[in-house]
């Protein structure tokens, strides 16, 4: 054999054994998984919630059929009840042991901060499907955290001007659960409400799984208010709004809330005592746009049942990953090019367009929604005011 040139010799060899090295480990890297660690409640208060955000999750995942850009998608799944201990514990095992690509979750803020640290110190995308806390979109803002749902001042300030302003309520007794969330979320319809000369006449906060409001609701019924302005979710809202019916305030007192209230399960279970309620949230399964029929039909024939609200952030946070994978081609490994197509993500969610703020949280629509009997028996969130227009939580952007 002769060169015209004179071969380096080794680099050939290195050329022909690492060839099929290459291939081996490209074919390899082709079929490895992209792992997802859901860290949900498939137990206690918000059992429901996460059930919801798994199904709308494996929804978006099967249109796909569980493969993007050549990898399979595989679902991990941990029970974090509402336990920050626990959502720790699963965090650290799917960072670790298994680890995932993203970690999914959760829905409650005190765990959401409890597993900040673990997501944010091992560079592990944590994709917050439902938790609100201010913190971990503002001031303990991180590169590897994105949320597909809401800040709990989202909903809450825009229904704080709404209420002073639009329904002319000035005298509210405002309460909620007594953790991160609860706080966090009346502090934000203070901050509408107040600035619109409301005046809140008490606060209570019962704690998280309460079973008997009847003492809180002595308490309002005592102080005479024109309103009443809540969040409760899961089965703290099943419980709170049918107390609040048995003991005659329903027809007495308005009752208010964030859009948590009378969300999906909840609402069925609530039935007649839930109708008249206005909420304000992101989202109506009532909502008249092409995108969102679509998803409702295509939930309600997969799962049997109309989807809520959390089912939507899951099958959002499926097309957000989805989406940020096709455009790196399925590379994972590269964590600041995954973090900037996590940040370019932009689709056409049943809410409307999605696209994130320079702190990872949805700029979106606020509407005013109502209970209304619609007829057959049929017990529904009907969209009455736009309350917000592109509203974006006021963080200053996740650059640390
Ligand atoms: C939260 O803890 O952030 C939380 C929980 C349930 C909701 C909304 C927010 O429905």
């Amino acid at each position: 054999m002769s060169w015209a040139v004179n071969p380096n010799r080794s680099t050939l060899a290195i050329f022909v054994v690492g060839l099929p090295m290459v291939l081996m480990s490209w074919a390899g890297y082709a079929a490895e998984p992209v792992k997802l660690g859901l860290v949900l409640p498939y137990s206690a208060v918000y059992a429901s919630l996460g059930n919801d955000i798994t199904n709308g999750l494996e929804l978006a995942l099967s249109e796909v059929n569980y493969q993007v850009a050549g990898r399979p998608i595989v679902v991990l799944k941990q029970d974090s009840q509402v336990s920050p201990k626990v959502g720790l514990q699963i965090t650290k095992k799917f960072i670790q042991q298994d680890k995932v690509d993203f970690l999914v979750g959760p829905v409650a803020s005190h765990v959401a901060n409890a597993m900040r640290k673990a997501a944010h110190d091992s560079k592990t995308f944590m994709i917050i499907a439902n938790a609100g806390s201010v913190v971990l979109t503002r001031e303990l803002c991180s590169p590897y955290i994105f949320r597909t749902s809401f800040s709990n001042w989202q909903p809450n300030y825009p229904m704080g001007i709404w209420m002073a302003r639009e329904e002319g309520i000035k005298r509210v007794a405002i309460l909620a659960p007594n953790y991160a969330a609860g706080r966090q979320m009346m502090e934000a319809f203070k901050e509408g409400f107040l600035a619109n000369g409301g005046e809140i006449l008490s606060e209570q906060y019962p704690a998280l799984g309460e079973s008997d409001f009847q003492p809180y609701l002595t308490n309002i019924a005592q102080g005479n208010p024109e309103a009443v302005f809540v969040f409760f979710s899961g089965a703290d809202a099943v419980k709170f709004v049918r107390q609040y019916a048995q003991a005659g305030l329903k027809d007495q007192i308005p009752l208010y809330g964030s859009g948590f209230l009378v969300e999906g399960k909840v609402l069925s279970a609530q039935g007649q005592a839930a109708v008249g309620i206005k909420t304000a949230l992101h989202w109506a399964d009532t909502m008249d746009n092409p995108v969102s029929k679509k998803f409702v039909r295509d939930y309600k024939a997969k799962f049997g049942e109309i989807p809520s609200l959390f089912s939507l952030q899951g099958y959002d946070t499926g097309h957000m990953i989805i989406q940020a994978l096709e455009a790196t081609g399925g590379d994972t490994s590269d964590k600041m090019r995954l973090r900037r197509a996590l940040e370019d993500v932009r689709f056409e969610s049943p809410r409307g367009p999605f696209k994130l703020s320079r702190s990872h949280n949805p700029i979106q629509n606020i509407y005013i929604r109502e209970v209304v009997n619609a007829g057959y028996g049929v017990i529904e969130n009907q969209i009455i005011a736009v309350a917000a227009e592109a509203l974006e939580d006021p963080g200053t952007g996740c650059d640390l």
